[in-house]
């Protein structure tokens, strides 16, 4: 039997008035995992959080965590940490004090303020700031003071929006790696709303992805990049090429030929005969040459994009999606712009969604 989820949101839903800004969001988290909800700007990720933390009222639906319906209580009563992309620490107070603020609200003893904020300040690298105000602080280190604060009264859920967006990528990428230590070392629960999908990628045990109101696929990281639900988490997530086509044979099987602007390519999946259907092909899976699997075809290259380790090679497309391959190795010799190029990648590599029909 499955134990009950630690946060067990249900049906949560919210209207300001224009349209469900969330649509009935079930959400069920174990106790110390970290998720990630990623989605585009206005999806909903900011309102969700407010729900859970009580800072805004759900329309309907239900918030319990660790056995405990927290729907109707008060934030202060839910114990659930929250932390803002503008960090919003306490202008006239030191590190020390910022930290110490929540336990000393809750009148905990003295001595364990003291011992729980010097735990805290080694934590976070800080123990050399403590009596620093926070205003001569930078941006990473008010940062690292906010998720501090907010850890510090142990709460059961740490809520984070964007935390990191101000930062530049260097710092940012560090932090994502300090967070993620610093949570397994407590293991606190934490959400984690970001719409940076690396970022996602690298820090979650499962990502949300949220669309319109609406959570597409919760999953691991690991299962959204190679498999995602819906065409909306294929684009959303990381890089593809998209190919759109019609099914003109089908095997009970379950494989279908589709035939597409650039041939006839197979796939997985199951349609009927004369579906409109998306492929969809990672670029790092697809091969220059025939031998990178059974579908092969000739794009007019467009464009080469040098990126560091990687190299992405663009093609010409005639419904505007993409299609690019992304190799770590050397490009073959010869490529010309304008010109065709024969590319190959496996039937298993190539997920088939269906398409509205246009
Ligand atoms: N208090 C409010 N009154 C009216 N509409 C609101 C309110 N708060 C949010 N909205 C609307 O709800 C939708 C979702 O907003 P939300 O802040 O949850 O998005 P988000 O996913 O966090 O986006 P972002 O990535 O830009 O922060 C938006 O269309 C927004 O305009
Ligand atoms: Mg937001």
């Amino acid at each position: 039997m499955n134990p009950a989820p630690f946060l067990d949101i249900r049906k949560a839903s919210k209207d300001f008035g224009a349209g469900p800004v969330l649509d009935g969001v079930d959400l069920a988290v174990a106790r110390g995992e970290f998720i990630s909800l990623l989605g585009p700007s206005g999806c909903g990720k900011t309102t969700l959080l407010r729900i859970i933390a009580g800072l805004a009222a759900a329309d309907g639906g239900s918030v319990t965590l660790d056995g405990q319906d927290i729907s109707r209580l008060p934030p202060h009563r839910r114990d659930v940490g929250v932390v803002f992309q503008n960090y919003a620490l306490f202008p006239h107070l030191t590190v020390a004090e910022n930290i110490a603020f929540g336990l000393r609200a809750k009148g905990a003893p003295a001595a364990e303020i003291t011992a729980t904020v010097e735990r805290f300040l080694t934590l976070i690298h800080m123990a050399a700031f403590a009596d620093r105000s926070v205003r001569a602080l930078s941006g990473g280190q008010q940062q690292r003071v906010a998720v501090a604060r907010a850890l510090a009264t142990k709460p059961k859920l740490l809520l984070l929006d964007e935390p990191f967006s101000a930062l530049d990528r260097k710092l940012r990428e560090t932090m994502q790696i300090d967070l993620r230590r610093l949570l397994r070392e407590l293991g606190t629960t934490a959400i984690f709303v970001t719409h940076d999908q690396d970022e996602a990628l690298i820090m979650s045990d499962r990502i949300a992805v949220m669309n319109r109101g609406r959570i597409e696929q919760l999953d691991t990281p690991e299962a959204i990049y190679a498999r995602p639900a819906t065409p909306f988490a294929l684009e959303f997530v990381g890089l593809s090429t998209r190919i759109a086509g019609t099914v003109t044979a089908y095997d009970p099987a379950g494989l279908v030929t589709v035939e597409t602007s650039l041939g006839s390519l197979r796939s997985r999946g199951r349609f009927e005969v004369g579906s409109p259907v998306l492929l969809g092909v990672r670029p790092e899976r697809i091969a220059f040459g025939a031998a990178g699997g059974e579908n092969v075809v000739a794009p007019v290259l467009s464009d080469i994009v040098f990126q560091g380790a990687r190299i992405q090679a663009h093609f010409a497309s005639p419904d505007q999606r993409p299609v690019m391959i992304e190799t770590s190795g050397a490009l073959p010799a010869g490529l010309t712009a304008g010109s065709p190029v024969t590319i190959s990648f496996a039937v298993e590599d190539t997920i088939a969604y269906p398409l509205a029909a246009a």
